[in-house]
């Protein structure tokens, strides 16, 4: 269940807290309720964020030492980091991604999806079937993410392979061929962030004045280039997707009944990208009437949380609006909830709002289909062809 979940969210069957051991034997408790999420993510003294970047699989010792060759740390930083550092790190990574900037890059962003999607409706209009995580959701969020944070000088294609590199050697169940090459690609990658961390302007070396070691400045920027965009990647596509089978959806976007931003709050609820997170129990703790033994790993079940009949009014639903759509978890809660769902929300909006009257007429040639991962959906294509 853990490396496929988004594929039981609606099994009546799970209880509030389950245990369940993973691929290795390791157990972890399943959290599936939305008040119990919740309480977790916001109590940071009884739940500490210390395993968020943990190896789900743990890495051998051949990876570890591809890893160790190129200097490769995450130290706590940012999602992982329960200590006295994050609020500062996060303050300054909150500064960069804040609202008023990332308002200005919506002109700019419309300008180039309006692009794309001429591109794309030439395309579809001569019959061709078109790959929209491709040629759509895939790189935007990154291109909007250089605008914001100064990042290394590498190619769209280069950033793409190593995020998606780490998201399976750090979440996904894994053999040992697989994680020294995965550890090769993302070792190679992280080399590259800590010669621009040395140097780098921006974020980077606003880091850096407030005294944080390169390692810092490095987990930074890690955590940026694969939480910052890759998500919000699979988001579009996921969204898309599930857009393309909700015409009532489409045709009250087509009449301006419905708003964007609802579609992309209950698209947040019902299709989220990151579909579980990660805590572990500091103390012994009482979690509902389970039990919770220090040093558990804790799985929280983000997807299952938003679909949670005591959240909202339908919940199986896609009904832009209703009661309880907002009050999902995809973001998280607490002292280390996202710091870029203001970006994502405005990417999604402008993505939505552009594509819709498209997906209007299209039928679906290739659904997006989603490697074993506990965390990430990771989408690898949407084909869709004109009806
Ligand atoms: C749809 C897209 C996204 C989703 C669903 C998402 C979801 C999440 C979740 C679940 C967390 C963990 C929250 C917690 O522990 O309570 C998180 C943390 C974080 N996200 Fe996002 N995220 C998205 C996009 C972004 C973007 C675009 C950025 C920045 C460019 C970003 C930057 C971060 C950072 C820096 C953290 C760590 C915050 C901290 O620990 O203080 N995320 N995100």
């Amino acid at each position: 269940m853990l490396f496929r979940s988004w594929a039981q969210t609606t099994d009546a069957r799970w209880p509030d807290v389950a245990r369940v051991a993973d691929h290795v034997g390791v157990e972890h408790l399943v959290v599936t309720r939305h008040a119990l999420v919740r309480e977790v993510l916001t109590d940071p003294v009884t739940y500490r964020p210390d395993n968020a970047l943990d190896a789900v699989t743990p890495i051998p010792v051949a990876a570890l030492r591809v890893l160790a060759g190129h200097r490769f740390r995450l130290p706590p930083t940012l999602a992982n980091n329960g200590g006295a550092s994050h609020p500062q790190i996060r303050a300054i990574v909150a500064e960069a991604l804040h609202p008023t900037r990332v308002a200005a890059q919506r002109p700019w962003l419309t300008g180039l999806v309006r692009e794309r999607l001429t591109a794309i409706g030439a395309a579809l209009d001569a019959g061709a079937p078109v790959d929209l995580y491709a040629e759509l959701a895939a790189d935007l969020p990154l291109l909007v993410l250089a605008r914001l944070v100064e990042l290394p000088d590498a190619p769209v294609g280069a950033v793409k392979e190593f995020a998606r590199a780490a998201l399976e050697l750090f979440w996904a169940p894994l053999d040992a061929d697989r994680q020294a090459a995965l550890a090769a690609e993302v070792g190679r990658f992280h080399r590259v962030l800590r010669e621009f961390a040395e140097t780098g302007g921006g974020l980077a070396g606003s880091l850096r004045a407030a005294g944080h070691p390169p390692d810092v400045v490095v987990g930074a920027l890690f955590f940026l280039l694969v939480a910052g965009q890759e998500t919000t990647s699979q988001f579009l596509t996921l969204l898309l997707h599930r857009l393309a089978g909700e015409p009532a959806v489409l045709a009250g976007l087509r009449g301006g009944t419905v708003a964007v931003a609802d579609v992309v709050e209950e698209g947040l609820r019902l299709e989220p990208p990151i579909v579980t997170w990660r805590r572990v129990a500091a103390v012994d703790a009482t979690l509902g009437a389970t039990a919770v033994p220090a040093g558990t790993s804790i799985v929280l079940w983000l997807a299952r949380a938003g679909r949670d009949p005591a959240a909202v009014e339908a919940p199986d639903e896609f009904r832009p609006g209703q009661r309880g759509s907002r009050r999902h978890l995809a973001f998280g809660a607490g002292a280390h909830r996202c710091v870029g769902d203001q970006l994502a929300r405005m990417e999604a909006a402008v993505v939505v709002g552009e594509t819709a009257p498209l997906l209007d007429g299209v039928t679906v040639v290739r659904e997006p289909w989603c490697p074993d991962n506990l965390t990430f959906r990771m989408p690898d294509a949407f084909v869709v062809q004109r009806r």
